[in-house]
């Protein structure tokens, strides 16, 4: 027998374009962060319908400024889901403060501002749900409930930003939902801050790199929240290299220590080259999740992954199956089956109780039960664009074919 093709998880959708893009860069004589970045910067806020959007060198460092300017710190707690990926608890930490978890809803798969606020307490600083898999929280309940005379009432202020916000900062992890739809608008301008991934494996992709917008109420000085971080994502410099270039003035100064993780403009080109096509893109992935959805909808262990409804839509970056009444190990053996007939999958994500740090910091998944329950069920299947509809079929029987045996053995 033939082996058959090999298909990825998550291949980089780059084209001529893209690479062209890079060339022209390459050869422009300016290759960090400088015009490219500027330009993608815009088409971004553009495509979000956004007043703002700012680069960084990934979403962990994006979001990490964004607790900085927070004034986060020790003492200082931060509600999170207990299912996302590392990175979300890790920029608190790094912070000194504490990553608050809380169980994720069953149908939603994300946290609800009714969890939420079963967990707020007067030391939280920030709320940062995760929009998992593409699938937008509630961002209208997490909001009301964050604008609540109640939790502004115990809200302790102990920076200029928080001060001025008076309550707990909303800031979004959208690290998977760039794209996606929240009451008919892109997701980006409904938390205070939202911040974006373009990891080599995210829907949109500048290797990596990451996005803020804001949607920060009037009280803040916009231009100056921009100053300070672009400012601090340049060691605190006072001008950018380009600014110092131009201006034919060399001299800067620096305030405070800041970080160095500033977009290129290698980055920012790749990332505009994708933009361009990305409506195009994220229809091809709509189209993919409804081809799954309709393969599995007869299966009686089959349940859908959260992708449409009258208020949001999703970016369709991951399409998670969950197989009602498996466990991990049905669930690796079923990986290894497709394995073996070239069908690359993953899991999203192990939740943090699972991982050595968190349980070192105390924590049991015992107490996320439908977390556990959550992890012991979900299966990632491909979702990208160089998937044929021939691709789609064979992965869907493939799945069901090995979920038969599983379940039979
Ligand atoms: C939910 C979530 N948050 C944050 C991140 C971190 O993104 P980055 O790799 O751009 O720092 C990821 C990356 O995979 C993610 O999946």
């Amino acid at each position: 027998m033939e082996p058959k093709k090999p298909i990825g998880f998550a291949p980089p959708p780059i084209d001529d374009d893209t690479i062209e893009a890079v060339t022209r860069v390459l050869r422009s004589g300016w290759i960090t962060s400088g015009p490219e970045l500027a330009a993608f910067e815009s088409e971004i806020a553009d495509f979000l319908r956004v007043e703002m959007a700012m680069c960084f060198s990934s979403w962990t460092t994006a979001c990490e400024l964004a607790l900085r300017w927070y004034g986060v710190g020790p003492g200082d707690e931060v509600i999170l889901p207990a299912v996302t990926y590392a990175a979300t608890a890790n920029i608190v930490l790094h912070c000194g403060a504490t990553p608050v978890l809380v169980d994720i809803d069953p149908e939603e798969r994300v946290i609800t501002a009714a969890s939420i606020a079963r967990h707020i307490t007067p030391r939280t600083k920030v709320v940062m749900p995760v929009d998992l898999g593409g699938w937008p929280v509630d961002y209208q309940a997490i909001s009301a409930l964050l604008d609540s005379a109640d939790i502004r009432d115990q809200f302790a202020s102990a920076s200029p930003a928080q001060n001025t916000l008076g309550r707990p900062l909303f800031l979004s992890d959208a690290a998977h939902s760039f794209g996606a739809l929240y009451g008919g608008v892109p997701v980006g301008g409904q938390a205070d801050i939202t911040g974006f991934s373009f990891h080599a494996v995210k829907n949109l992709t500048t290797a990596e790199g990451g996005a803020l917008t804001f949607a920060l109420p009037v009280e803040f000085d916009m231009g100056s929240v921009q100053r300070w971080f672009k400012s601090m994502a340049l060691h605190g410099q006072s001008k950018s290299a380009l600014e110092k270039t131009n201006t034919g003035n060399w001299h800067y100064d620096v305030a405070e220590a800041g970080f160095k993780c500033n977009m290129t403009d290698i980055q920012a080109a790749i990332g505009r080259a994708q933009l361009r096509k990305y409506p195009d893109q994220l229809a091809r992935r709509q189209a993919i999740a409804q081809a799954y959805d309709s393969g599995f909808g007869s299966c009686h262990w089959y349940q859908a992954p959260p992708m449409q409804s009258s208020e949001r839509t999703s970016s369709f970056h991951l399409f998670q199956l969950r197989i009602k009444g498996f466990n991990a190990e049905r669930r690796d053996a079923l990986m290894a089956l497709l394995k073996e007939q070239g069908i690359a999958t993953n899991v999203h994500f192990q939740p943090l109780p699972l991982l050595t740090l968190h349980k070192r910091r105390g924590e049991s998944i015992a107490a996320y039960p439908e977390s556990e329950l959550f992890f012991h069920e979900t299966l990632s299947l491909p979702i990208h664009l160089q998937l044929s509809d021939g691709d789609i079929e064979r992965i869907v029987a493939a799945v069901k074919e090995g979920v038969a045996t599983l379940s039979n053995g």
